[in-house]
């Protein structure tokens, strides 16, 4: 008999439902895709702003910053992008457990970890929102200095460059950023909430 077997299953006293009903929106998780250098985070975290100053629970998960604590020791190859997926995924289903609008900042290039992610929320619980952007308007932008290294092979299996980025067949929204304002998309994904009546 596995360990797992005596792992049961607790259920808590408050409810989501409870917590949705005392924040006065609903919970989901707004999960950015695209490449490095796309706007997930500038837009992710631009959207947390406008939440929060609406007085709505938000938080952002950002694939730089949880790569130091959370995901420290997972890489870049195929299988450590996939666990640290599968985390945050697990990370996100908690925070819409406790009543907020969680956004993730990832990368997330392969689709079958997107979609793993996604079977883990009721239907409108995720949203996926494809932050669409030539990869030359990435590269020019190149904030880090990244694609430069990973052009001159100094940085290995580089989104784009030298690994793949599966583009989302069927997102909730897209994004352009290279058509777009920051605030015009920020916009666009408020309006897109209110449609939805999350908020
Ligand atoms: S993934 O693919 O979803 O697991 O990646 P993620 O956790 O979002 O981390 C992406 C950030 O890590 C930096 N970085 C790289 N990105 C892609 N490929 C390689 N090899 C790589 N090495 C380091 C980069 O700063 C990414 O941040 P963003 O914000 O996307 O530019």
């Amino acid at each position: 008999m596995g360990e797992k077997q005596n792992i049961i299953w607790h259920q808590s006293t408050i409810t989501k439902i409870d917590r949705q009903l005392q924040n006065k929106h609903k919970s989901c998780a707004i999960w950015f895709t695209g490449l490095s250098g796309s706007g997930k985070s500038s837009l992710a975290n631009a959207l947390d702003h406008c939440l929060f100053t609406k007085n709505i629970q938000s938080y952002v998960l950002d694939g730089d910053n949880i790569r130091h604590g959370l995901n420290k020791g997972l890489g870049f190859s195929q299988i450590d992008r996939k666990e640290n997926i599968r985390r945050i995924g697990e990370v996100s289903k908690l925070f819409v457990d406790s009543g907020q609008i969680v956004s993730t900042a990832f990368i997330s290039p392969f689709r079958e970890d997107r979609l793993q992610v996604r079977e883990l929320f009721p239907k409108d619980e995720f949203i996926e929102v494809y932050v669409k952007c030539p990869i030359s308007i990435c590269e020019s932008r190149d904030p880090k200095g990244l694609y430069k290294k990973a052009r001159s092979g100094e940085i290995i299996e580089f989104t784009g460059v030298s690994s793949p980025y599966e583009e989302p067949t069927n997102p909730e929204l897209v994004i352009e950023t290279d058509q777009l304002t920051i605030s015009e998309s920020v916009d666009l994904i408020i309006q897109y909430l209110k449609i939805k009546r999350i908020l």
